[in-house]
């Protein structure tokens, strides 16, 4: 009984001792491991920064914002920026072009363009109610860029504006340029309708 008694006491010493030690262990684990509140987060991202990033390295400043004649060549009037084409540069009939192969032409505010497919204007983009897009949902533009429709679901947009491409953003990106282009200042500038081409 003895010799029992006396090694089951040592077997629980050992139980306690390596129970000790994965404890041990266990804290040194936590010690070395970052805590929860210190692993990396992305910064949030600013929809209005994100969708300003996104128009400016688009190119819709350079049909949507009227170009003018200054020191340095053809430069955007961003007084005017992205409220398309000024309402008041009314325009004469189109040079007659004939066979090609120059087909289109264009106005050097580069706003107004007369090719196969009539007469298009760049439109304005800027939040005002009227005539820009102040009183459009995010959803309509979101459909405008995606199925190339005016409004969303319109008639179809003319050349150049290039929404093949553009309609290849993401959901997130274009919400953002939706965002962006309603935080800029509104402008009260009527674009013309485009005009189709003479029946043949
Ligand atoms: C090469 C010139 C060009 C570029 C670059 C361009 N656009 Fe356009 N955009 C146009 C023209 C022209 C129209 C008018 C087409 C029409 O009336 O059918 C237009 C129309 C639009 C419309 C439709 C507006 C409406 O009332 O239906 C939206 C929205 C638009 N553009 C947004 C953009 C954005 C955002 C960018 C940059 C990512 C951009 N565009 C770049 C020329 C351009």
């Amino acid at each position: 009984m003895n010799v029992l008694n006396s090694g089951s006491r040592s077997a629980s010493g050992y139980g306690v001792a390596a129970f000790g030690l994965v404890v041990l262990m266990a804290l040194g684990f936590a010690a070395c491991a970052k805590p929860a509140e210190q692993a990396a987060v992305p910064p949030p991202v600013d929809p209005v920064a994100r969708g300003a990033y996104l128009v400016n390295i688009s190119g819709c400043n350079d049909c949507h914002t009227p170009q003018r004649f200054g020191p340095t060549g053809l430069e955007p009037d961003m007084t005017r920026m992205l409220s398309g084409h000024p309402a008041e540069l009314v325009l004469p009939e189109p040079p007659k072009l004939g066979e090609g192969p120059w087909i289109w032409t264009g106005t050097g505010t580069l706003t107004a363009y007369a090719g196969p497919w009539g007469l298009s204007y760049a439109r304005n983009l800027t939040p005002d109610v009227e005539t820009g897009i102040g009183a459009w949902t995010e959803e309509m533009f979101v459909q405008t860029i995606r199925n190339g429709k005016h409004m969303g679901t319109g008639r179809p947009l003319l050349p150049p504006m290039p929404w093949k491409w553009t309609a290849q953003m993401t959901d997130e990106d274009l919400k953002a340029v939706y965002a962006y282009l309603k935080s800029i200042p509104a402008v009260a500038n009527q674009v013309p309708e485009p005009v189709p081409p003479p029946a043949p």
